[in-house]
């Protein structure tokens, strides 16, 4: 801004008792100009209240009172103040030229080319830091998220001995023995009707693609099939009222070990997936979007259950390359 900017026109003079801008109780200013202190005084009391209340941890009932009280009393004073004591309008002033000289022009471009010392010409070098800049803070953005990917799920092919990080196969195999999480073996009568357990093949437990359901199903009914209504080609995959499903959902892979014995559902506790287990684990409800992989099983002659093969699928939630 310059110093040679015209100055405003049409100043107004002050405004007297008689005018007929002022509203009436603006016409005795002493007054209003004590109650508008009063107010703020009272308003200034308040707050000083709450300080104390507030210090000595009185009651919130108190504490709301005074700041209530002070806002309340500074409100009413500034607003009187601002109704009453000044004066009210309406103001005309003379519009006055905006327009700047050539010399203002001229002295306005020097000192803010000459702060710098550079001209500001150098658009092309700004725009490009600017792109170059904007790409590095997106690459910021996305490199977070694809460096914190999990491995890429490893095929069978790609591994040797036992299999880890792989959702294609798993160290299921057939005559696998069916083992607790702490390595005790499972024979065929260690569940009740009704019974779940979490099982891994022999040597690996507590591997988390291998992880299975075992399930003792509850017989429906003296005229019912002792098995539940499998899928074709899985009706043997069940063993004397067993069934074993992967524990991992489908949707986004959390253990499914709710079971619900009375509609015969496991329950995926992430985001309520519900699994038909009477109906080869099909999804009846949530986002899972496929059955559960079923484990074929059997007993041998020693009562010890053991895997018949291993899964059909791959087990868990879809992967790009999955078949
Ligand atoms: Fe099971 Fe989402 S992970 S429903």
């Amino acid at each position: 801004m310059s110093d040679k900017s015209p100055r405003v026109d049409g100043a107004q003079p002050p405004a007297t008792l008689d005018d007929p801008h002022l509203l009436p109780s603006a016409k005795n200013p002493k007054r209003m100009e004590a109650l508008a202190a009063l107010a703020m005084l009272i308003g200034m009391a308040g707050f000083a209240a709450f300080i104390v209340v507030y210090w000595i941890n009185a009651s919130n009932y108190w504490e709301s009172a005074t700041l209530g009280i002070g806002m309340l009393g500074l409100g009413v004073g500034v607003i009187a103040w601002g109704k009453y004591l000044m004066p009210q309008g309406p103001f005309v002033e003379e519009r006055h030229d905006f327009h700047s000289t050539d010399d203002e022009r001229t002295a306005f471009n020097a000192a803010i080319t000459g702060r710098g010392g550079l001209e500001v010409k150098r658009r092309k070098l700004l725009l490009g830091i600017f792109a170059i800049g904007g790409g590095i803070m997106t690459l910021a953005l996305i490199v977070p998220g694809v460096r914190s990917l999990g491995p890429k799920p490893a095929k069978s092919e790609d591994t040797e001995g036992p299999v880890e990080n792989s959702l294609f196969t798993t160290n299921w195999k057939k005559g696998s023995k069916l083992a607790t999480v702490s390595g005790r073996l499972v024979q065929v009568d260690d569940l009740e009707v009704g019974g779940v357990l979490t099982v891994f093949p022999q040597g690996f437990e507590g591997s988390s693609p291998d992880q299975v359901i075992l399930i003792r199903l509850a017989q429906l009914g003296p005229n019912d099939p002792p098995y539940p209504i499998a899928p074709p080609g899985k009706t043997s995959w069940g063993v004397q009222g067993y069934v074993a499903y992967s524990k991992l959902c489908t949707h986004l892979g959390c253990p499914v070990g709710l079971y619900q014995e009375r509609t015969q559902q496991l329950v995926c506790p992430c985001h309520q997936s519900i699994f038909d287990v009477n109906a080869g684990c099909i999804p009846q409800f949530g986002p899972a979007p496929r059955p559960l992989p079923q484990l074929p099983i059997t007993v041998d002659p020693t009562g010890q259950m053991r895997a018949n093969g291993s899964f059909d699928q791959a087990v868990g939630p879809g992967f790009w390359e999955r078949p």
